[in-house]
């Protein structure tokens, strides 16, 4: 499986912000500029209300929670998993399969930053997270093969096994709609009658496109 968590709301702090004193204030406890911080919706609630689409940026923790299954999942140990988030301001990280992402959020930040700030992260030669601005659409050129788009009003699917050599696109954003348009590129298809958070269809994905013998 491809992996793509898109429209990921994951961002350094955009210019428009950079004044507002919760800004300042993080960036000051941090020892960094404020340019160099991570937007976080958690933090920076009154300066959002600013921004377009407010309500739903400074969401890194999604994505952190969606790596976390994804990296440690039994697919991604056997090799079957290639992991990408693609970000609203079209960047698109590409993880190793062996990367160790850290399990605390604080310090998950900070590697999102120092990737982010440095275009990925290396280890001993090797990068282990690379950087670069890309669409979805254009990701997904390059990937090539079947794609399937996860949404709630998708059309109900159940042949999870197809779902092993294709490209599956989650959203990484806590409401709304995707905003990357990818045209008839993919299957828009629903998994559950529920509204599922990101990390929870990540879970089914993972579970359910793998035969159980993969487990021992
Ligand atoms: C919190 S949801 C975003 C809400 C959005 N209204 C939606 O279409 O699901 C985050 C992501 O989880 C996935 N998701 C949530 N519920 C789903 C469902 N029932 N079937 C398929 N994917 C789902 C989608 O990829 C979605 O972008």
């Amino acid at each position: 499986v491809h992996l793509i968590i898109a429209d990921a709301e994951i961002e350094l702090i955009p210019d428009e912000l950079l004044k507002f004193p919760a800004v300042r204030a993080t960036a000051r406890r941090r020892g960094k500029k404020p340019s160099e911080c991570l937007l976080d919706s958690s933090l920076h609630y009154s300066a959002l209300r600013h921004l377009k689409d407010g309500g739903r940026r400074g969401r890194a923790d999604i994505t952190h929670f969606c790596l976390l299954l994804a990296l440690d999942s039994i697919a991604n140990r056997k090799g079957m998993l290639h992991t990408f988030v693609h970000t609203r301001n079209d960047l698109v990280m590409e993880f190793s399969p062996d990367v160790r992402l850290p399990k605390n959020y604080n310090r998950f930040a900070g590697l999102m930053e120092d990737v982010l700030v440095n275009g990925g992260v290396w280890s001993e030669g090797r990068q282990l997270i690379s950087l670069k601005k890309e669409s979805l659409k254009s990701l997904l050129e390059r990937l090539g093969g079947r794609a399937y788009l996860l949404e709630e009003d998708g059309k109900q699917f159940s042949s999870f096994a197809s779902l092993r050599d294709a490209t599956v696109i989650i959203g990484g954003f806590p409401h709304g709609s995707f905003i990357s348009d990818v045209g008839n590129m993919c299957r828009r298809i629903s998994i559950s009658g529920e509204k599922l958070m990101a990390w929870s269809a990540v879970s089914i994905v993972l579970a359910r496109a793998f035969p159980a013998k993969l487990y021992f």
